[in-house]
Formats: structure tokens, C-alpha cells, sequence
């Protein structure tokens, strides 16, 4: 008789897989915790707990890649992940009040789940486009000189898609 295997198992041997090409290789945890993040879509614990165990290394070095890298989430992230840039030169030019826009526009906050919400929201560190500051980035994207009032059609074009 087979055994009916649950999908977050599947997930979880899916990432053991994964993880063997790492075992025992240095500098390799960002990678292997983009690949963990693929499968799963974010980051839970238990994620976290079996890379610190499959490459052998403290779970305090996997929380700490985690927690600095804006590119990783620890929780359910919608389809469409939108970064806000809170750097100096941002801040100065309206990071914050685009930040309370995209809060309104898209019902959530950084780091907070949102199921039924196509997007997610965080914050990052500075960029590296100062010159076209404020700052929204949407994957690899920066959509720059972003203000209150170009958000509602950016999420219209996003949706879209
Ligand atoms: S501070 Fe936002 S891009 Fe540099």
C-alpha cells in the first residue's frame, strides 16, 4: 500500500536535496537560503533549522544572514515583493511618507503577512541609486523619483502582469 506523503513533506525532501550540493562547501549559505526560499516562499523556522543542521553550522549564523539580507522573509510574502529604500538619501526625499502610502494602498505592513494581499512589503538599506532617490524596488527593479501619487498605477501594472 503506498503512504500518502503531505506536500509540506515533499517541500522539506525537496530542500534536503537541495541542501546536499552545500554539505561541507564554505560561503555558501546565502545561496543555499535562496534556494530554501524558493521552495518554501519565505523563510519559517523550521526552514531555518534544517540549513543550520544540513550545513552543519550554528542557528544563529543562518538567523543572523536572514535577518540583514532584505531579500529573505520569514514569513508568507505575497507575489509581488515590494522594497522601500530607508537609506539616508531616500528618508530625506520621502522614503517614509511612500512607506505609509504603500501601507494604506496595499493593507499590510513590513514583515507582516498578508494572504490575500498580492503584495508584500519591507524596507532596505540603501541601494546603491542615491541620485534618483526616493527608492521603491520590486525584484530586481528600482523604480526611482517614486512618489505618493505614482504608487496606485505602479500596483495597477503590477497586478497585471
Ligand atoms: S539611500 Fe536609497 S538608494 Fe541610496
Amino acid at each position: 500500500m503506498a503512504v500518502k506523503t503531505d506536500p509540506e513533506e515533499k517541500l522539506y525532501e525537496r530542500l534536503d536535496r537541495a541542501l546536499k550540493k552545500y554539505k561541507g562547501k564554505p560561503g555558501v549559505l546565502i545561496a543555499a537560503l535562496q534556494e530554501a526560499q524558493e521552495i518554501f516562499g519565505y523563510l519559517p523556522r523550521k526552514v531555518m533549522i534544517q540549513v543550520a543542521n544540513r550545513l552543519t553550522i550554528p542557528l544563529s549564523e543562518v538567523y543572523s544572514v536572514v535577518s540583514f539580507y532584505s531579500l529573505f522573509s520569514t514569513v508568507p510574502t505575497g507575489k509581488h515583493r515590494l522594497e522601500v529604500c530607508l537609506g539616508t538619501a531616500c528618508y530625506v526625499q520621502g522614503a517614509e511618507e511612500l512607506l505609509r502610502e504603500l501601507q494604506d494602498l496595499c493593507g499590510t505592513e513590513p514583515g507582516k503577512s498578508a494572504p490575500e494581499s498580492p503584495f508584500s512589503i519591507s524596507t532596505t538599506r540603501c541601494v546603491g541609486a542615491c541620485g534618483a532617490a526616493p527608492i521603491v524596488k520590486i525584484g530586481e527593479e528600482l523604480h526611482g523619483e517614486m512618489t505618493p501619487e505614482k504608487l496606485p498605477s505602479l500596483l495597477e501594472e503590477l497586478v497585471k502582469e
